[in-house]
């Protein structure tokens, strides 16, 4: 899971994007809500989880206090009573043995209850990206968001399995060992007075000045990762530039940077430990000094029994003891702290994504597409994705049943544009686009895409077999049905001499293929889907020239009584198109067949010429 430098802990989590932010009040509060809502579903792992950290904290508390006993028995005035101590000796192993068995068991609870929050929290976060219009994905980095998946959840995952027991556990621990504490001798609790203050003094100053560096740290090695990362996707065109030696320099500056930044953070976060336990060796020779003086005039009869200043050795002894198990959540508390406030941070970033506007649900009386006669309209459209820039301009076109458009035009012209908008992934801006008639805003959405099968630009497959690569197009395809669309496609022979055929595995996006062997098994794929409309976005660019020939002759059959959209850079895919558009400046600029095109001697004729002669 974790594939960057460092852990997934907010503190050194590399890919989080900035600085742990600090949040307002209410925005704690409601994050804490809403984490408090999916602990809460899981009431019965939780309720348990409670109970079992207050008995095994109430175990171990109870350690001390029979130690103390056992040692008052062996000093006491009328010699050593055996049986007292066994008795106290034996409760003492008893508490301190249930308390670590319940420990185990809590931790083993917790690890359960996070575990299933974790994964209720990746499966919403998914099923929202599902649902999320395409318009997110094109403005929100991939990366970034993979990150929200696995590293933000993650830490969640660590500070709920962890931090939440150790918080409970620390609240009780010192709250119950302030009562041991007072229960045996309150004049000695006044060292704390003096103690206890500078060791929060200190750590909320450590903790305010090493919280930047820490900061830093993950900036750097954010910088680091990202670095290493673009390189590596792009070894390569680094190769072929021969640009090993230079990236070796930038990494080696960024790598001396994010080392700096770790030692600085490191550095004051190693002073941390040995100034504590001064403080701590402090506040333990303070409290054996004043309860050595204490139990000694107690014990010359100076100080009665019951006194205030009364103690015995037993009591000095669980005095001690106990103010251990006091000081430590002390001084863990700053640590905790933060690691709750990058959870938090984490959590935050998790909910934007889960309160994120999901896809414009249909019109309420939105009608389902039957049996789609394949007559497309664009009546006057205008789009553009951002106000500032204008795409598509009053554009007009009909396109008939059965009949295929060619669009062609510039690169950057808005080709894909309309595809993008055909298939509703963004609504135009002004205008209607109708499909038999009907506006496509009252049409169903998934009757709408499903209405039409496209081959786009960039090609996309999956990691599986060759068959469900293919099979996407239609689930319950036979073998025989694959078989045709890939013989159709021309990929066939290629498939068949692979030693597991069409049960070839590939592998991430088919980087064990080529380019033109993906983008035939991408036609494929949309020759087995049955839909009236087809899309052909540059789907055969990569392709060499007799093999898109081949494949035109296929698609022609394939295209009978399909209305086609087809865009190409290569004209002569194209020649036979019913009718041809050129787009340009978001305008058609020319529309016609081949021929009438040719003759008009406009931008299309000019581009076909260029390309033949
Ligand atoms: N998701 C998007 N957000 C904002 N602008 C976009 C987006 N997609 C494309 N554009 C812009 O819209 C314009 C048209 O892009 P489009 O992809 O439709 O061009 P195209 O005609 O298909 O070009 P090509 O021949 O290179 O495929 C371009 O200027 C591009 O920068
Ligand atoms: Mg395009």
């Amino acid at each position: 899971m974790n594939r960057g430098f460092g852990n997934p802990r907010a503190e050194n989590n590399p890919n989080r994007h900035g600085p742990v932010k600090k949040m307002d009040a209410k925005t704690t509060r409601s994050i804490l809500l809403r984490l408090g809502k999916y602990v809460m579903k899981y009431w019965w792992l939780f309720i348990p989880a409670i109970v079992f950290t207050l008995l095994a904290n109430q175990l171990s508390l109870l350690g001390p206090e029979f130690s103390g006993r056992a040692i008052d028995a062996i000093a006491s005035e009328d010699g050593v009573q055996f049986d007292a101590v066994w008795e106290n000796v034996g409760k003492m192993l008893l508490c301190y043995a249930a308390s670590a068995l319940l420990s185990y068991t809590l931790s083993f609870t917790m690890i359960h209850l996070s575990q299933k929050i974790v994964c209720t929290m990746r499966r919403q976060l998914f099923e929202k990206l599902t649902s999320l219009p395409v318009n997110y994905f094109d403005t929100h980095a991939t990366g970034d968001i993979i990150s929200r998946i696995s590293y933000d959840i993650d830490t969640v995952n660590a500070t709920l399995s962890h931090d939440l027991v150790q918080v409970m556990t620390s609240i009780y621990t010192v709250l119950g060992s302030l009562i041991f504490m007072w229960n045996i001798s309150k004049p000695l609790i006044l060292v704390f007075v003096v103690t206890v203050p500078v060791s929060i003094l200190f750590t909320r100053f450590r903790s305010k000045k090493i919280k930047p560096l820490f900061s830093k740290r993950s900036h750097k090695l954010g910088e680091l990762n990202g670095y290493a990362e673009e390189m590596l996707s792009g070894c390569r065109t680094i190769r072929a530039y021969h640009r090993e030696d230079e990236i070796g320099g930038r990494f080696d500056s960024r790598n001396t940077e994010a080392m700096d930044a770790y030692y600085n953070a490191e550095y004051y976060g190693a002073t941390l430990g040995p100034t504590v336990n001064f403080i701590n060796n402090l506040s333990m020779s303070l409290i054996m000094i004043f309860g050595g003086v204490l139990y000694m005039f107690s014990e010359s009869g100076a100080v009665k029994e019951g006194a205030l200043f009364f103690i015995t050795l037993g009591g000095v002894a669980k005095f001690v003891q106990y103010s251990r198990k006091f000081a430590g959540p002390i001084n863990e508390f700053a640590n905790i702290l933060s690691e709750f406030q990058s959870a938090f941070s984490a959590a935050e970033r998790v909910f934007r994504i889960l309160d994120e506007e999901p896809e414009q649900a249909d019109a309420p009386n939105a009608a389902a597409l039957v049996k789609c006669r394949g007559e497309v309209e664009l009546r006057d459209v205008s789009f553009g994705y951002t106000p500032e820039k204008q795409i598509l301009d009053h554009v007009s076109v009909l396109a008939k049943p059965g009949k295929t458009i060619a669009i062609v035009g510039p690169t950057g012209a808005g080709k894909t544009t309309i595809i993008n908008l055909l298939m509703r992934f963004y609504d135009v801006n002004g205008g209607n686009i109708l499909v038999d008639g009907t506006e496509i805003r009252e049409l169903k959405r998934d009757s709408l895409r499903s209405a039409y099968t496209m081959v786009l630009q960039d090609t996309w497959l999956f990691n599986g077999t060759i068959l469900d690569n293919i099979r996407y197009g239609k689930e319950n395809a036979t073998l025989e049905e694959v078989k045709a669309a890939a013989k159709a496609a021309r990929i066939d022979s290629y498939i068949e001499q692979l030693p597991d055929g069409y049960d070839t595995v590939l592998t991430d996006d088919g980087i064990n293929i080529s380019k033109g062997q993906k983008q035939l098994i991408t036609i494929a794929r949309a020759m087995l889907a049955d839909a009236s409309m087809l899309i052909l976005d540059e789907a055969t660019s990569n392709v060499d020239s007799r093999t898109e020939i081949k494949i035109q002759e296929a698609m022609n059959e394939l295209m009978e009584g399909r209305t086609c959209f087809v865009i190409a850079h290569r004209l002569s895919t194209i020649r036979d198109a019913d009718t041809i558009l050129v787009l340009q400046n978001g305008k058609i600029t020319e529309s016609g067949s081949h021929d009438e095109l040719i003759a008009k001697g406009g931008f299309y004729s000019t581009l076909y010429n260029s390309q033949f002669h």
